[in-house]
């Protein structure tokens, strides 16, 4: 049985872990991260009763499905997020891409929607603005256990803190007796709200044409190579004239992308015909030596 301490990790068992892990995420960990993955690893190997991490790889080497590996891309990748993260992209929403669509239907996208606040938030702001039109949120992710969270919309109230009080009178349900101290997301949000998995590295062209993307806080995990096609996916889905949000950390600057970045993390993709030019005159102002972000930057994975 394991031992109530992380174990050292053996050089066979990494090696394993990292492949797998690179394979099914695109997420690649540094030797500096061994530590890292056994202490996320140790509480699962003492619930599978495992005496260590050779003997896990061994059981997902050997199991028919793939619920242990989606468990370990659970465990691996970082999930932190909160309501209205990162405001001014909300504001952004709101104030300049809802009044330029006037009264078409608008679509959005959280491309790595984790447990759901990111993608309730905006829904609360679609639903708070003064348009006319229909609008839906789809919210995708890797992790099965986080898309279960998103999906079921509860909450610690000690995590809201960043809502808009008007939001939470409109949207949250307060719980009670065995609820005490968590809100509920109402149904007025519900059901134009969908979480979904979705590998960022696969085709998003099931999901259809979209106005904004949300990919915010994931691209800092992932080197350049996986960057490149992680956005240029999503830019599969976006509409020309669409908006891509990206977390103020996730670095797009060193991409060969058909993108205009109006500010650190806030792109758009031209008008059919507009070309990259726009995205050229932003990469020759970016100096060539600024050091990009890379996961050895990163806190978590
Ligand atoms: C730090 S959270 C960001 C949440 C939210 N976007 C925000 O900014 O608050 C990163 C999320 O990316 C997801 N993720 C990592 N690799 C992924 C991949 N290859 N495909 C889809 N989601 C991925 C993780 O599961 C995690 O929930």
């Amino acid at each position: 049985m394991s031992s109530s301490q992380p174990q050292a990790i053996s050089e066979r068992a990494f090696r394993h872990i990292q492949t797998l892990f690179a394979h099914e995420s695109g997420i690649r960990l540094s030797r500096a991260k061994q530590g890292l993955v056994a202490s996320r690893l140790h509480s699962r190997l003492r619930q599978l009763g495992l005496a260590d991490l050779d003997s896990y790889c061994e059981l997902i080497a050997g199991e028919r499905t793939n619920a242990e590996r989606n468990v370990l891309v659970d465990l691996l990748t970082t999930h932190e997020t909160y309501f209205f993260r990162e405001p001014r992209h909300f504001e952004h929403l709101a104030d300049t891409v809802l009044p330029s669509l006037r009264d078409k239907p608008v679509r959005v996208w959280c491309a790595a929607a984790s447990t759901g606040e990111e993608a309730w938030s905006a829904a609360m702001t679609l639903a708070m603005a003064d348009i006319n039109s229909t609008w839906e949120v789809l919210g995708t992710d890797i992790s099965e256990r986080s898309l279960t969270a998103a999906e079921r919309g509860l909450y610690r109230t000690d995590r809201l803190q960043h809502m808009p009080s008007s939001a939470l009178k409109q949207f949250c349900l307060r719980g009670k007796d065995d609820f005490e101290g968590a809100m509920l997301i109402n149904g007025t949000l519900r059901e134009r709200v969908q979480f979904c998995r979705h590998n960022l590295l696969d085709s998003p062209r099931q999901f259809g044409k979209f106005d904004v993307i949300f990919l915010r806080n994931v691209l800092i995990y992932f080197e350049q190579d996986m960057r490149q096609k992680i956005v240029e996916r999503a830019l599969e889905a976006l509409n020309p004239g669409g908006w891509l949000y990206t977390g103020h950390a996730d670095s797009v600057l060193d991409l060969e992308l058909s993108l205009e970045t109006v500010a650190p993390s806030l792109h758009r993709k031209p008008l059919a015909g507009t070309s990259t030019m726009a995205q050229r005159a932003v990469r020759v102002r970016a100096s060539p030596n600024r050091p990009q972000k890379t996961p050895e930057h990163a806190s978590g994975l």
